[in-house]
């Protein structure tokens, strides 16, 4: 049986779910780009996370493009009660598998739509909107058009909530004055703060914060201290990574990627991982090296 309730809940919109989900961009093929090579092995990666208990999934139709959607749909549809499915949309792929800005209505219209059908659902738990005014990190721009068309999508019935993506605080504020946003997903891990206050901030609002990239992303973390800390524990340095965000702020949710049935079930297993004051202490470490 898995220990994934050792890690808690956390309210993401009006439902429950497990602090530790999963995050199938890495289902698709390289680049996050086209199908994987072997299609049948990332469905299996998606029935091990359920039948750990992961109750949270995120996603994008732009994943493939449409690629990890579909595979969600093949893995697992029907699709389990509990199960939270969070995509994000904003951005679309060309031929050549370039992340280019798709945020007109229309274009956000055609994208709700395109998960719907993609994932096999009728209305999309979440719907992050992936702010594009920089593609590598948050940079400051209005989002009010955007917001307000996922807000009629949400009044129409085809959404149920609404998130942000690659945010800054002040869009954050200026999308709450919108509609309710029932998550945020920027990039941070223990060597990536810039979120420190935010997380903090939306916690105190009972806002979910959901790091991308929470192992480092394509170059997975690495660092003497994080070896070190792993196996004096027993563990291994993705686990002590996980246990860290576990342990940094209950509002965090994990939504660690991953293509590899052992690693799912490696990553889970990190909910029972206590770090001590010690362990914390020499992981701030490769915060401040950075
Ligand atoms: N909003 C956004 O702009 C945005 C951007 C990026 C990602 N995301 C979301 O965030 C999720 C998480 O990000 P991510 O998947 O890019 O990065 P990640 O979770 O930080 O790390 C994924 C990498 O870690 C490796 N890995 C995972 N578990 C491991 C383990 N136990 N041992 C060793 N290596 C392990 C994976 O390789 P293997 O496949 O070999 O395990 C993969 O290379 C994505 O799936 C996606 O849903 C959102």
């Amino acid at each position: 049986m898995s220990n994934i309730d050792q890690a808690g809940t956390y309210l993401l919109g009006d439902r429950q779910v497990r602090r530790l989900g999963y995050g199938a961009m890495q289902l698709a093929g390289p680049g996050v780009f086209g199908p994987p090579k072997d299609p049948e092995a990332a469905r299996a990666v998606l029935r091990e996370a359920i039948s750990l208990g992961v109750n949270h999934i995120d996603t994008s139709d732009f994943y493939g493009p449409h690629i990890t959607n579909q595979l969600i749909q093949e893995a697992l549809h029907p699709y389990p009660d509990d199960l939270v499915i969070v995509t994000k949309i904003g951005a679309r792929r060309d031929a050549a598998g370039a992340w280019l800005l798709a945020a007109s209505a229309a274009e956000l219209r055609q994208a709700v739509h395109d998960n719907l059908r993609n994932l096999g659902l009728d209305v999309l738990d979440v719907v992050n909107l992936r702010c594009m005014f920089d593609i590598h990190g948050p940079a400051e721009g209005s989002i009010e058009e955007q917001i307000a068309v996922l807000a009629e999508l949400r009044e129409e019935g085809l959404i149920r909530h609404i998130g942000l993506s690659n945010a800054t605080m002040r869009q954050v504020e200026q999308a709450r004055r919108i509609a309710p946003v029932a998550c945020v997903q920027n990039m941070y891990n223990l060597v990536h703060r810039h979120d420190d206050a935010m997380i903090d901030a939306l916690g105190r609002d009972g806002i979910p914060y959901v790091p991308f990239f929470p192992l480092g992303g394509f170059s997975p973390l690495q660092s003497d201290a994080l070896s070190t800390i792993a196996s004096q524990l027993d563990a291994t340095p993705m686990q002590v990574a996980i246990a860290w965000l576990l342990q940094r702020a209950p509002n965090i949710l994990l939504i660690s990627g991953t293509s590899s049935v052992q690693h799912v079930r490696e990553n889970v297993k990190a909910a029972s991982l206590v770090l001590d004051e010690a362990a914390l202490a020499a992981l701030e470490e490769m915060h401040l090296a950075a």
